[in-house]
């Protein structure tokens, strides 16, 4: 059916960011070009960026990676925890499309495609790019440019040809192709909007005589901190005709208008509470939650008022620690309970 090809659509380009995280290693299975075509999920014209910048594959898949790791670590306390992302079939279902939490997808994968392809120019490792060397000299504060800045805009073009391309190729009269593109934007701005300046020191014994300074990105960590943060706040939008465009504008007319750096959704969220798998939503029933926080990690919102199980825990640390001369340290072993809660 036609719903079922947008779904598969929609989800072309995230399925082969995930399928490429969990290759062994590309640079073993991709030594040319034509390996390119064997990889799955990839649309025409990413096999054609693939065959064009082979070694830049490695960097995607690693890309790829961080954006999982990162969504699971920001969701790990939610009902939708981002296990979504665990296999390809549950990947393909989606109660998550043109929600928030498919928001916030699009913008951590292009941004995590950005970044590791960035990174890799800094460190020599691709042929196509480098260091950014146009910041040079001595800055107006004393310190001297150390010359291999990172160069964000290779990182992001290659994010906006290879993760846009699917959404690009359906055209931007779909509303869902239109969020999507905007939100993938938002996700690449995080890292553009929070580069910092990291600097060396040299001289006798840690002091600081000279100082080499260079731009660089920020963490990724903080790229997901400041993604999950315009999650919180994203902006409910729906389609409108302008002369012949069709632009995505907030749902009420109370709605601040949003930015390029803010993101997105079409679609409220469902509760995440029930297990669906034929919607990919694994539900919180037996999810571990906390007793005595009111926030979304607590019992009563967690288990949906479900109520929860509680069970003793054995936990085993190191305890009792003695320093012995020289130089060591002798712990003993110490077993206590705990009380862990489920949601049933
Ligand atoms: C940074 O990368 C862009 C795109 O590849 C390139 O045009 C530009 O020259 C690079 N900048 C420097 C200073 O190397
Ligand atoms: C997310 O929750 C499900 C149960 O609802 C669990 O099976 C899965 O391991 C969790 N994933 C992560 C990454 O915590
Ligand atoms: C449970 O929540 C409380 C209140 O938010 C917090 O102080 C405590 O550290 C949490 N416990 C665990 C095990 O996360």
């Amino acid at each position: 059916s036609s719903k079922k090809m947008e779904i598969v659509q929609l989800y072309v380009v995230l399925i082969s960011l995930w399928y490429l995280a969990k290759q062994p290693s590309l640079q073993g299975t991709l030594q040319d070009s034509s390996a390119c075509e064997g990889l799955k999920g990839l649309a025409e014209e990413q096999v054609r960026i693939c065959q064009r910048q082979v070694e830049a594959m490695d960097s995607v898949k690693h890309g790829a990676e961080l954006a999982i790791e990162e969504c699971q670590h920001q969701f790990h306390n939610r009902r939708w925890n981002c296990s979504t992302l665990q296999g390809l079939q549950v990947f393909g279902k989606v109660a998550i499309q043109g929600t928030r939490e498919s928001a916030f997808i699009h913008a951590i994968s292009s941004a995590g495609v950005a970044f590791a392809v960035t990174r890799a120019c800094s460190r020599g490792e691709l042929e196509q790019c480098g260091c950014d060397r146009k910041i040079h000299g001595v800055s107006p504060e004393g310190f001297q440019w150390s010359g291999c800045s990172d160069n964000l805009s290779y990182g992001i073009a290659f994010s906006q040809a290879f993760v846009d391309n699917p959404e690009r190729s359906r055209g931007v009269s779909s509303s869902r192709a239109l969020m999507n593109l905007h939100n993938n934007e938002a996700g690449r701005k995080a890292i553009l909007s929070h580069m910092k300046v990291e600097c060396k020191c040299h001289g006798v014994s840690g002091s600081c005589e000279v100082r080499t300074c260079w731009k660089a990105m920020p963490p990724f960590r903080k790229v997901g901190n400041v993604l999950k943060e315009k999650f919180e706040r994203a902006t409910e939008v729906h389609p409108k005709r302008v002369g012949s465009r069709k632009l995505l504008v907030p749902k009420s007319s109370r709605f601040k208008p949003y930015t390029a750096h803010d993101l997105v959704y079409l679609v409220a969220s469902p509760d995440f509470c029930d297990r669906d798998p034929h919607s990919g939503v694994f539900g919180t029933s037996g999810r571990q939650c906390n007793r005595t926080s009111h926030a979304m990690d607590g019992c009563e919102l967690l288990c949906c008022g479900r109520g929860f199980r509680t069970a003793q825990a054995e936990r085993v640390e190191r305890c009792s620690c003695k320093f012995h001369w020289c130089c060591s340290v002798k712990c003993k072993q110490c077993h206590h309970l705990v009380e862990v809660h489920t949601c049933r």
